[in-house]
């Protein structure tokens, strides 16, 4: 395995999965990681990644030089690379003009840059420069305003450059990493998802033993990945429980209880409590009251069907490794932290009154692309393993105002419209979320002779990375023209659809 060292870079979590990609198991551990702990977990090589400090400043992350002297393959990338720089003596400079961008990087002959022709495209991101390699090192690599864009020390195994290879804008960056990992760090190239499932459901069978084990099941693609291995790996010794608040898309209950029922050996409880919720949100229209009121509800429902099994049985939970790393517990052996639950803003502190032998996350190390290829390989459907997000409110945010069981059932009829239309037409992996939502809003309309009072339904749809800025999705009209055609046809009760043009920011992507 490769150890990403993490000195505060945007990118580390691509690094991480860009070696990964090439089948080489990474973890991403923090620069405060002491030496003996790095020497005693035997990593195959070491990746310093970026960081947005200055080297010569002394508050900025640095690490001991005798990293530099354990023997294990090193390699450092921009703010790593001048790190290797300042721990051997060599120099670094501030820049008077950062260099940023695309920028053509001269590569001479080197293991680092096999297969990469002499003159290629990289990604560049940095202000400080080397201006002298330290003792040992040459240089490999250069660009028209930065004299050291790669250097080596063939004797030591150290390598490093300036530019990004994680980024996709770096045209070799991947035959670089790879160079790196199967050049220079001989590793076998086995992290591929036959062997973590066939590892996974061997050391899930130890350590459960005869014991049982209880897993929230949502739904979504994380809590379902986990329950199909736990499935796999004690059949029916899993016990899934599934709270079904009556405020999930059209039919999506019933499809979540007939997979896990019909594909896979388990118990699986479904707790059917629509309407205790409904009850429970009359007459409450303050957005945030009534997310408050549905995360705390249906925490209690969740929580008293577990208190029952909870004894002398472990605790599943589907938290995946951005989740780990996000929250800073990755912890320093890599293994997935136990006892915590998961901290989603969806996740609430167990009860003290109930107790587990332990907590096990079997997707812990696993990044979410990773999740869906195990998803796959396990035979767990399509439609679960690429789910869009879904809030954990449900479609109670996506009803404004007051909550209703008729308007739950309007909203799912507008919502399956649209979702069958994307399908049909194909559209669906163009976008990142698309879904209705009801405004509260009624609308004159015309049907027939008669004139028609009644809701307005939005379609909203979006495109994004990461959810934390998106756009709304340009859907061809003739899509539209036809999900608008039959929503208004075939839903009772709406007379008029409208799309939501707003990118975020301003709007957020659910309209509460
Ligand atoms: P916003 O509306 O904040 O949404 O732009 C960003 C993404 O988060 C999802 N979302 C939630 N997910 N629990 C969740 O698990 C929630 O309470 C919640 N609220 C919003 C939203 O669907 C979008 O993908």
């Amino acid at each position: 395995k490769i150890l990403v060292l993490d000195f505060g870079g945007q990118y580390n979590q691509l690094i991480a999965r860009r070696v990964r990609d090439h089948h080489v198991y990474a973890e991403i551990l923090p620069y405060t990681t002491p030496l003996e702990t790095i020497k005693a977990n035997g990593y195959k090589g070491i990746i310093f990644t970026g960081g947005p400090n200055s080297v010569f400043d002394m508050s900025s992350p640095h690490y001991t030089k005798n990293i530099l002297d354990l023997g294990v393959p090193i390699l450092g990338i921009c703010y790593g690379c001048q790190l290797i720089a300042w721990m051997g003596d060599g120099e670094v400079k501030t820049a008077p003009v950062s260099e940023y961008g695309k920028i053509e990087l001269n590569a001479k002959d080197s293991v680092l840059f096999k297969g990469v022709p002499e003159k290629s495209v990289v990604w560049m991101s940095h202000t400080d420069y080397i201006a002298t390699p330290p003792q040992g090192f040459e240089i490999i690599g250069y660009t028209d305003d930065c004299p050291c864009a790669a250097m080596e020390n063939k004797a030591k195994n150290i390598y490093a450059v300036q530019f990004h290879p994680e980024v996709t804008h770096s045209e070799y960056g991947k035959q670089v990493l790879y160079n790196f990992l199967y050049e220079v760090c001989k590793c076998s190239g086995d992290w591929v998802m036959d062997n973590f499932i066939d590892n996974t459901v061997k050391e899930l069978r130890e350590k459960i033993g005869d014991k049982h084990v209880i897993l929230g099941l949502s739904g979504g693609v994380d809590s379902s990945v986990a329950a199909g291995l736990l499935s796999r790996a004690v059949g029916k010794q899993l016990t899934c429980v599934f709270v079904d608040q009556g405020l999930m898309r059209k039919d999506e209950g019933d499809f979540v209880e007939k997979t896990f029922t019909e594909l896979f050996d388990m118990n699986f409880v479904r707790v059917n409590c629509g309407e205790h919720f409904m009850e429970c949100l009359k007459g409450v229209t303050d957005p945030e009251q009534k997310r408050k009121i549905i995360g705390t509800e249906f925490y209690k429902v969740f929580w008293d069907e577990v208190r029952a099994r909870a004894a002398e049985g472990f605790f599943a939970q589907g938290t995946i490794y951005p989740d780990r790393i996000e929250s800073g517990k990755g912890k320093s052996d890599g293994k997935a932290q136990t006892a915590v639950i998961k901290t989603h803003h969806n996740m609430v502190e167990k009860p003290k009154d109930i107790s587990f032998i332990d907590t096990i996350e079997p997707l812990g190390d696993l990044f979410k692309d990773e999740v869906r290829a195990v998803g796959e390989k396990l035979g767990i459907p399509h439609e679960l393993v690429w789910r869009q997000p879904f809030p954990g409110p449900g479609l109670g945010v996506r009803i404004i105002g007051e909550v209703t069981a008729e308007k739950v059932r309007i909203l799912q009829d507008a919502d399956w419209v649209l979702r069958d239309e994307m399908s049909k037409n194909g559209y669906e992996s163009n976008l990142a979320q698309f879904f209705c939502v009801l405004p509260g809003v009624n609308s004159v309309g015309v049907m027939g002779d008669h004139r028609t009072y009644d809701n307005v339904v939005v379609i909203r749809a979006v495109t994004t990375d990461d959810f934390m800025t998106a756009d709304w999705a340009r859907i061809p009209y003739d899509i539209l023209a036809k999900v608008s055609n039959r929503i208004t046809n075939e839903c009772a009760h709406i007379n008029r659809v409208v799309y939501d043009i707003t990118s975020k920011p301003p709007g957020t992507v659910e309209w509460e």
